[in-house]
């Protein structure tokens, strides 16, 4: 009796299931048809902008590092339909942002636009170097509109990485672990802090470093390699604040192992991650006081693994690539006010 009743009801949920697709189907044809015929030929729109629906329009003034990316295909939750990316300078005068990224325009003032900017046009200075790494800062004074960079306080806030809420699709076990400490670096400057931090803690614990002029690593075993340690060296090439790139999101937490960080402060770390993911060099007098410590977690699995309690709730996104970027610029250029101005990129950018 009950069977018969609930499959009744099964019945019922389905016939109307049926004509909510109906009519779905009929709205969607209805507002395809409507647009313009250019979009309808194309069966891939749904991710896609295309101009003629458009209400903004951004040039990328050059690709950056001349690296080329399919343009107008961002995935969600990243897409905006009404923007229209162009890499093609015929559009500047047309175009409602010109976005500018650093380093292929720094070389010389000449490297920006010669002709004189069309009202109400946004001038994005792009960048995701350290100030350490961005010379000549000075030719942006009182050009640019809007910042896109790490920095938390840019206009458009591009990170290496971030964390999302673990929604369950994610569990994590932490990998097999047969080694101690790990280190891939390719920039080795011996007067830099983390050199030298490096220098003096070798002293103390054993540190295997690969890259160019160490340990042979292709690229693509990076993740398996890295993720045998218990520890990884995310030291940054030079310190400032919310300057935390691939080699904290995706060499250390990607891998599956508990990074030791050098940059900027603890305060400034645990504005982005738990306190207990990472360990700050500074927590430690020495480089032998840290040493000591991590031949303790060693021996203290129970106390290692609380590394890992966060991963219970947050999943660490390091995937970040050129194209997640300019879409979030679209995304935020459609929020941002009519009228802004940064008289010294500069002063700011420390
Ligand atoms: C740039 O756009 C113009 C005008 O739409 C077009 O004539 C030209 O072929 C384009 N250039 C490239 C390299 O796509
Ligand atoms: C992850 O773990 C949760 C809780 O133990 C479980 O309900 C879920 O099915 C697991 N997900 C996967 C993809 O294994
Ligand atoms: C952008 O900045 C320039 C230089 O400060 C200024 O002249 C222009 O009016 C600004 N435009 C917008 C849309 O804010």
């Amino acid at each position: 009796m009950k069977a018969e009743q609930q499959s009744k009801s099964y019945q019922q949920y389905f016939i109307i299931f049926i004509l909510q697709v109906f009519v779905v189907f009929l709205i969607f044809n209805y507002s395809t048809f409507n647009k313009d015929s250019t979009i309808v030929s194309d069966c891939s729109t749904s991710l896609l902008s295309s101009q003629t629906e458009a209400d903004l329009i951004v040039l990328l003034w050059t690709w950056p590092f001349g690296s080329r990316f399919p343009l107008n295909q961002c995935a969600k939750p990243f897409n905006d339909p009404r923007c229209f990316m162009t890499a093609n300078r015929t559009w500047y005068n047309r175009a409602n942002a010109v976005i500018f990224h650093h380093r292929d325009v720094c070389s010389s003032k000449t490297q920006m636009p010669q002709i004189p900017r069309p009202e109400g046009q946004y001038w994005v200075w792009f960048n995701l170097e350290s100030p350490s790494h961005s010379p000549n800062l000075g030719f942006m004074d009182n050009l640019i509109n809007l910042t896109m960079s790490y920095r938390s306080d840019s206009d458009i806030f591009t990170p290496y990485g971030w964390l999302q809420k673990n929604d369950l699709v994610h569990n994590f076990t932490i990998p097999k672990k047969s080694k101690l400490v790990s280190w891939v670096v390719s920039n080795w400057n011996p007067h830099s802090k983390r050199v030298q931090f490096y220098e003096e803690m070798k002293k103390h614990i054993t540190i295997d470093v690969y890259g160019q002029f160490h340990l042979p690593l292709a690229r693509q075993d990076i993740h398996t390699a890295i993720s045998k340690y218990k520890f990884y060296l995310s030291f940054e090439n030079s310190l400032h604040k919310d300057y935390i790139t691939e080699k904290l999101w995706k060499n250390a937490f990607k891998s599956g192992t508990v990074p030791i960080v050098l940059g900027s402060t603890r305060e400034n770390y645990e504005r982005f991650i738990p306190s207990d993911s990472f360990i700050h060099v500074d927590d430690f007098p020495s480089p032998k006081e840290l040493a000591d410590y991590l031949l303790d977690l060693d021996k203290n699995n129970q106390k290692y693994e609380q590394y890992f309690n966060w991963r219970s709730k947050l999943w660490p996104v390091a995937e970040v690539d050129w194209n997640i970027n300019y879409c979030k610029a679209c995304i935020a250029l459609h929020k941002a006010p009519s009228y802004r101005s940064l008289p010294s990129l500069s002063k700011w950018y420390t």
